[in-house]
């Protein structure tokens, strides 16, 4: 790894989980645990760039030298995403984001009535940051990156989303049980939509993440 090769540029990095409330106590969300991005953000910072962190929910240190913006939900997320990527070169989505949020807000903690039947929870569909980042460039030449964890047909499933999202590159990992999420370890292949594939050896999360930078820094040229 070229050190300082990021020196100049600013990338722009989602990490966490975002939660979806359904009233003042619940939630809808996940279970990323915001390693992988924050991994991301701390080895560009390392490499010298100027790194904006969006943060949903990550119950992780602030890194020190990054510009930390602490999000809740999709939405404040792509609010967050919008402001930042402005002056970004590179935008990483590493947070996962909720697909749907509940319909309605309960302003009231939703309580139990005795012998009734629970209400079904209606969803509404998020819009797919990604995928209008990619499609909306903020600058000419910006790179939009993004994830994917998936639990079968890796490869297949990866280059197909990566041409559905239009993005530059997809970081995708198998999961599955105790596997990626919340561990410190992970294994990948980065696909490029010039049809390259790099594969990343299960190891530490900062080596995926430098593993992203280095290809990341070789197309900002
Ligand atoms: O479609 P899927 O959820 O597998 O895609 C994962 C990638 O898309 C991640 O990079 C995630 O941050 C991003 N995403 C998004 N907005 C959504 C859902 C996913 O930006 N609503």
């Amino acid at each position: 790894t070229a050190d300082r090769d990021l020196a100049g540029r600013h990338v722009v990095v989602s990490a966490g989980g975002t939660r979806e409330p359904l009233d003042p106590v619940r939630f809808l969300g996940n279970r990323s645990s915001g390693k992988q991005g924050y991994a991301l953000a701390r080895t560009a910072a390392a490499r010298g760039a100027r790194v904006t962190l969006l943060s949903a929910n990550a119950a992780l240190p602030d890194p020190a030298g990054v510009d930390v913006v602490h999000v809740t939900t999709a939405m404040e997320l792509r609010d967050a995403v919008r402001q930042a990527a402005g002056t970004a070169d590179a935008v990483v989505m590493a947070a996962a984001v909720a697909d749907f949020r509940p319909a309605a807000y309960a302003t009231g903690k939703i309580k139990k009535q005795e012998g009734k039947e629970p209400e079904p929870v209606a969803l509404v569909r998020n819009p797919d940051i990604l995928a209008e980042l990619a499609a909306d460039r903020a600058r000419p030449g910006q790179l939009i990156v993004g994830f994917a964890a998936e639990t079968d047909d890796v490869l297949a499933n990866g280059r197909a989303k990566l041409r559905r999202k239009g993005c530059d590159l997809l970081v995708v990992n198998e999961v599955g049980e105790n596997k990626t999420f919340g561990a410190e370890e992970s294994e990948a292949v980065v696909l490029a939509a010039d049809g390259s594939e790099t594969p990343v050896p299960y190891g530490r999360k900062e080596n995926l993440a430098d593993t992203v930078w280095d290809l990341v820094a070789n197309r900002l040229g």
